[in-house]
This record gives C-alpha cells, sequence and structure tokens, in this order.
C-alpha cells in the first residue's frame, strides 16, 4: 500500500462541502487536482463551486441524515469509481441551556454527527471496498472535534456527538484493519467558520478554515491515522484530560461560571 491514499490524484467523496471547513478543503485539495464528489444540501453552493473547477467536481446534493437522498449516491459513486477516499465532515452544533434542558438538542446533535455519518459510511463503504478489489488504497476519513476531551459547558449534546464518533472511528478501524481501508480521525480545536460564528464565548486557539484544511491535508499526506491541531490547544486539552476528574469538574464549572459572566 503507498504512503498515503492523496500519492496521486484520485476521486474523493466529502460532505459539507457547501461551507466552513469542508468548502475550504474542498478548494484545497481541487487545487492539488483531485477529483471530489461534492455533498451537503445546499445545490447552489455545490453549483457555484463545480463551476470555479470545471471538470473536476461532481455535484451530489444530500442530506447525510436521509437514507433515501444518501442511497441515491450509491449510482453516482459506481459511474466515479474509482472512490478512494470519503471524509465524513457535514457536521452541526447546537448548545444546551440547562435552564431550561431540552432532549431535543442532545438528539439534533446525535442525529446530525452521528447518524448522519454512520449513514454516510453505509453509503460509501461498497465504493471503498470496490476500489481495494482493485488493488488501490482507500480511506475513511472522519471530522470529529477535540470539544469533547474536555467538559465544556453547554457542550452536552454536541461533546457526546463528538465523543460517540470517536468510539466509531476507532472501533471502526479494528474492523475494517483486514480489509486494508484506513479510519482516519481529525480532531480539530476552534476553527473560524459559520458554526462558530455564533458562539458568544472566547474560543482560545482559534483557527481559520484555510488553514484547518492545510493541516488536515497535510495530516492525509503524512498518512496519519490521527490529526489534531491546532497543537497549542489539542495538547492542552489532552493535558486538562489527564488531571484527576474531580480537578477537571471544578476547573470546567470555574470556566462555564466565567464565560457566563464574562461572554465575549
Ligand atoms: N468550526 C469548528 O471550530 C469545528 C471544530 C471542531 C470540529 N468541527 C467539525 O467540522 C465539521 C464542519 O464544521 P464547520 O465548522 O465547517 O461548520 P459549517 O460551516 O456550519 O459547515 C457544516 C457543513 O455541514 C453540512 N451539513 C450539516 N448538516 C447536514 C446534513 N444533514 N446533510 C448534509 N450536509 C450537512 C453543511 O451543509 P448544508 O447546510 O448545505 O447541508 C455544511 O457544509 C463539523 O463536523 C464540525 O462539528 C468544527
Amino acid at each position: 500500500m503507498s504512503h498515503s491514499t492523496l500519492d496521486r490524484p484520485i476521486t474523493l467523496w466529502l460532505t459539507g462541502a457547501t461551507s466552513g471547513i469542508g468548502r475550504a478543503l474542498a478548494q484545497a485539495l481541487l487545487e492539488q487536482g483531485q477529483r471530489v464528489i461534492a455533498t451537503g444540501r445546499r445545490r447552489e453552493s455545490l453549483e457555484t463551486l463545480a463551476a470555479s473547477y470545471p471538470g473536476q467536481v461532481t455535484v451530489a446534493p444530500a442530506d447525510t441524515t436521509d437514507r433515501e437522498t444518501l442511497g441515491a449516491l450509491s449510482e453516482t459513486f459506481t459511474r466515479q469509481a474509482p472512490v478512494q477516499m470519503a471524509i465524513l465532515n457535514a457536521g452541526t452544533c447546537e448548545y444546551l441551556d440547562v435552564r431550561s434542558f431540552d432532549a431535543d438538542v442532545i438528539e439534533h446533535n446525535l442525529h446530525t454527527n452521528v447518524t448522519g455519518t454512520a449513514r454516510s459510511m453505509e453509503a460509501v463503504l461498497p465504493a471503498l471496498r470496490h476500489a481495494r478489489r482493485q488493488g488501490l488504497p482507500a480511506e475513511l476519513v472522519i471530522v470529529g472535534s477535540s470539544a469533547w476531551w474536555f467538559p465544556f459547558g453547554r457542550a452536552e449534546g454536541y461533546g457526546a456527538s463528538k465523543a460517540a464518533l470517536a468510539y466509531l472511528a476507532h472501533s471502526l478501524r479494528a474492523d475494517l484493519a483486514a480489509e486494508g481501508i484506513r479510519v482516519t480521525l481529525v480532531s480539530p480545536g476552534f476553527v473560524r467558520t459559520p458554526l462558530t460564528d455564533r458562539n458568544d464565548f472566547p474560543m482560545p486557539c482559534l483557527i481559520e478554515a484555510t488553514e484547518a484544511a492545510d493541516r488536515i491535508i497535510r495530516g492525509l499526506h503524512r498518512g496519519a491515522a490521527e490529526i489534531h491541531f491546532p497543537r497549542r490547544f489539542t495538547v492542552t486539552l489532552k493535558l486538562l484530560g489527564a488531571l484527576p476528574q474531580s480537578w477537571m469538574d471544578r476547573l470546567a464549572a470555574r470556566m462555564t461560571r466565567s464565560s457566563k459572566e464574562h461572554p465575549e
């Protein structure tokens, strides 16, 4: 197997290509000569992308939580075969207001981020297996988050969904190892996108979406199974995560209180 699935120009599927990190990733990959099957719910935005890179983009609008529209993509994957990589990036972030605990917030995060990603896996795995049967490298890339490494206030639903995704990725990596399908987990810190533009609290080490795309692509070229950035943020979170639970709880409660008292 080659060092990286991106060593040669390939066809890849990217979800969440209409905005933020996904859009920046699409543009950077297209600049490098990759062919992209681009998914999101907003068709017009996908068409604008396709118009900027003639012949390189397949417009494939779909709701990743919807089995039927996703199922219809299998024809696209067959037509564009071999599809050697899927970057499952589509996601949402809804915060909980604990004063009026609403389980729908938890459900929405889980539905888009976990069920939507799992449905995307179901849709694309046959295409990745087809590539492997031809002796080609194949890779599933899951965009999670580093947010769940520390118990941030209001992030109950989002963090739970990304923790679930990390487990899903690691467990799937074990199951797919025998077939030679790589599973890569991407865990970004704060990235400036429409998703974080709504945040009213300080976002330490915030980076631009173009920088996030660059970090992800460099990680993929290295063949890294775990990609996390920016390091100064993710390494700090890892260190905090190694504290005894009672220390972490006190720190988390203090941070939550002070972000409520001093919103940005
Ligand atoms: N920004 C950050 O700080 C940050 C940090 C860590 C992880 N992440 C993760 O990075 C990923 C991208 O986030 P972002 O910040 O770039 O957010 P964003 O700008 O809001 O982009 C989200 C993308 O997901 C797509 N999407 C959402 N729900 C969908 C659905 N049901 N079906 C199909 N597509 C759907 C959206 O497309 P349509 O609206 O066109 O459907 C959009 O392209 C997410 O998984 C997020 O959790 C972000």
